[in-house]
């Protein structure tokens, strides 16, 4: 296992944040472990084809220790050696749509607004919490992380939140790019961007030096509220063309700037902080499934699916009716930054200080005028959501069993995909690597040999193989946040002989390896401490996407497919997990018949 520096260890090395550099694991670890993560889940006649391949790979001299040689020297001058890779990988070459196919959403508690004031007003107060909270990460002020759950205590790379409102990520032909402005600590002119009724209005936060107070923000609300009223000003639904494939919606970009209007507009939405969506009520129940689909896609072209800006990291979504939280553009950070600027914003108390005196004349806010109608193909509804509390029991009775919680839950929905589809497939679950500098994360591949072991175990010896799954999973995760995990130094591997202009290895040629990266389920962990939740799409079109929140006494699983693969149900899943979670419990407490539920 690979020793994390201590800070102050890190600093003698010379970097200023204190942090360890994220290690390259050795290359035989690596192969090892993709051949033990890969042998069950692949055809016999596969995996010895595959095995052959990986031996000459990393045969003694051969084209792997060539690699690896190279990667390392890469690690020597870069403060992290896999982050340019995992950006472009990840994120930036990706072509499908943001919503649902890569932006994460946080569902907040439902709001309960009984006129257009109590809305204004809300967004008013979230407005000047935004304002609050930047200021904090400009001043460096944000309390350093510390990892919590396995091998808690480590300060973590902080890097992730300097980028919550700074960041844009722009459409390109081949591949997006992340545009990073540069954040002072000077209170310079700034502005959020406004979406209602489709229309996009610059709100001025910052004027004359001096942010604008509560009742400045509800008053230029109103103002906005009222131009987007005015229906002979409309302007056509430019937004959608940011829930587009991003070759298409760079290209429908590229005749946009050509006039001069346009490319005004473009750019005020690019700096701004964020937007705040004033959304349409939606005219559906407002179940946690409905809020968690409005948040993802704003229900459509016919409801709130045009008054979005998808490029923008953090669009606060205010609804009328009450639905309410944040969309978020994943490439400049995860989840975890998402939760901890989301439960601030909730929590936010203005302090006198934030409560400056209104001021005599506040500018009008300015309507973003286009010159084009967009004929665009929006987002297909195609999601099949399903967000559901399994109340049976949490965290608490899962740690008195002495096991980790996450790894159980992981197990969990091994058992459950096994029981639905007779099979395991390559997995995925987001494991941070924050504890290095410029951290993000890195995968551990859930469906381990044991899990399977455990999935298709009869009753007698269904116990001990569960330990051993649930032991297989907490290593695998200790290797994933120690920087040893494989997926990561994969794609190094990959990319770095791309660079070096190579005829692309054998190893990544393979259609196991092509297997290997379809992940038909991808999970995360996000807990949270408010009573919120966080949910994403599948990432492959005959996939899963399984997002969790575990709490002391329940846990909260968004699950979500797409209604045209015919191969998976969200309801279905999530029926088959409540039952497998209840058989969990059920053999944990067949053999510590002591330890009862809360
Ligand atoms: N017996 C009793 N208690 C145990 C235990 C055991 N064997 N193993 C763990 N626990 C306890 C832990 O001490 C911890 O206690 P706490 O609630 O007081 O903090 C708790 O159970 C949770 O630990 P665990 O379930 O093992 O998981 P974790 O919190 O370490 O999470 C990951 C594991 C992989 C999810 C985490 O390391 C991680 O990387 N999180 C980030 C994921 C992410 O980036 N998500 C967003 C993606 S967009």
């Amino acid at each position: 296992r690979m020793p994390v520096l201590k800070r102050e260890q890190a600093r003698d090395l010379g970097d200023p944040s204190g942090l360890p550099k994220l290690p390259v694991p050795p290359l035989q670890q690596t192969l090892d472990m993709y051949l033990k993560c890969m042998s069950h889940l692949i055809p016999e006649e596969q995996f010895k084809k595959t095995k052959a391949i990986v031996e000459k790979f990393g045969a003694p001299g051969g084209m792997g220790e060539f690699l690896q040689k190279k990667l390392v020297e890469r690690s020597e001058h870069k403060a992290n050696w896999v982050y340019d890779y995992w950006l472009e990988d990840m994120y930036l070459s990706n072509r499908l749509a943001l919503p649902v196919n890569s932006s994460p959403v946080m569902v907040f508690p439902k709001q309960n607004f009984t006129s257009h004031s109590d809305t204004l007003r809300f967004a008013a107060h979230l407005i000047s919490g935004v304002l609050e909270y930047k200021s904090l990460i400009d001043g460096r002020a944000l309390p350093v992380d510390y990892a919590r759950g396995q091998l808690a205590g480590t300060p973590l790379c902080m890097d992730q939140y300097n980028k919550v409102f700074t960041s844009y990520r722009l459409p390109g032909a081949k591949m997006d790019t992340l545009v990073a402005q540069k954040s002072t600590v000077m209170p310079e002119p700034e502005h959020i961007i406004v979406a209602c009724k489709n229309q996009f209005f610059v709100l001025d936060v910052v004027i004359n030096f001096r942010r604008l107070n509560e009742k400045d923000l509800y008053t230029q609300l109103e103002r906005i509220r009222k131009m987007a009223d005015i229906e002979e000003e409309r302007l056509p639904p430019i937004g959608l063309l940011t829930s587009d494939d991003r070759t298409q919606w760079a290209e429908a970009r590229s005749v946009l700037i050509k006039d001069s209007t346009n490319r005004d507009s473009l750019d005020m939405i690019e700096r701004c902080l964020c937007l705040v969506c004033l959304d349409e009520p939606s005219g559906t129940e407002l179940t946690d499934t409905n809020r968690a689909l409005l948040m993802l896609h704003g229900g459509g072209m016919d409801k709130n699916g045009g008054n979005r800006w998808y490029d923008k990291p953090m669009q606060f979504v205010i609804g009328a009716d009450g639905c309410c939280g944040v969309v978020c553009e994943h490439s400049p950070f995860e989840g975890i930054v998402l939760v901890q600027c989301s439960e601030y914003l909730l929590r936010y108390i203005p302090s006198k200080l934030v409560r400056a005196a209104s001021m005599s004349e506040l500018p009008a806010p300015r309507r973003l005028r286009w010159k084009c109608s967009p004929d665009i193909q929006a987002l297909v509804k195609n999601l099949d959501m399903n967000v559901n509390k399994f109340t049976g029991y949490g965290k608490e009775f899962i740690k008195k069993q002495k096991m980790s919680p996450d790894a159980y839950i992981q197990v969990a929905l091994q058992f459950t995909f096994y029981r639905c589809h007779g099979r395991l497939v390559p997995t995925y679950e987001s494991a941070s690597i924050r504890r290095f500098q410029e951290g993000r994360v890195d995968n551990i591949r859930s469906s381990t040999p044991e899990a399977l072991a455990f999935v298709k175990a009869m009753d007698a010896e269904k116990m001990e193989l569960l330990w051993t799954a649930i032991k297989a999973q907490t290593n695998y995760t200790i290797l994933a946040i120690t920087g040893m995990a494989i997926d990561n130094h994969l794609l190094g591997l990959r990319e770095i002989a791309k660079e070096l202009k190579l005829e692309k290895p054998e190893l990544f040629s393979d259609t196991t390896y092509a297997t290997s990266i379809h992940f038909i389920l991808s999970t995360s962990q996000v807990p949270t401490t408010e009573e919120m939740f966080c949910c994403y799409g599948p990432v492959v079109p005959n996939g899963y996407g399984a997002c969790y929140n575990p709490q002391t006494d329940h846990i909260i699983f968004c699950l979500s497919s797409f209604r045209d693969s015919a191969e998976t149900s969200s309801d279905l899943f999530v029926k088959t997990l409540e039952g497998c979670l209840k058989e969990m419990q059920d053999l944990c407490l067949k053999f510590h018949p002591k330890i009862k539920i809360q």
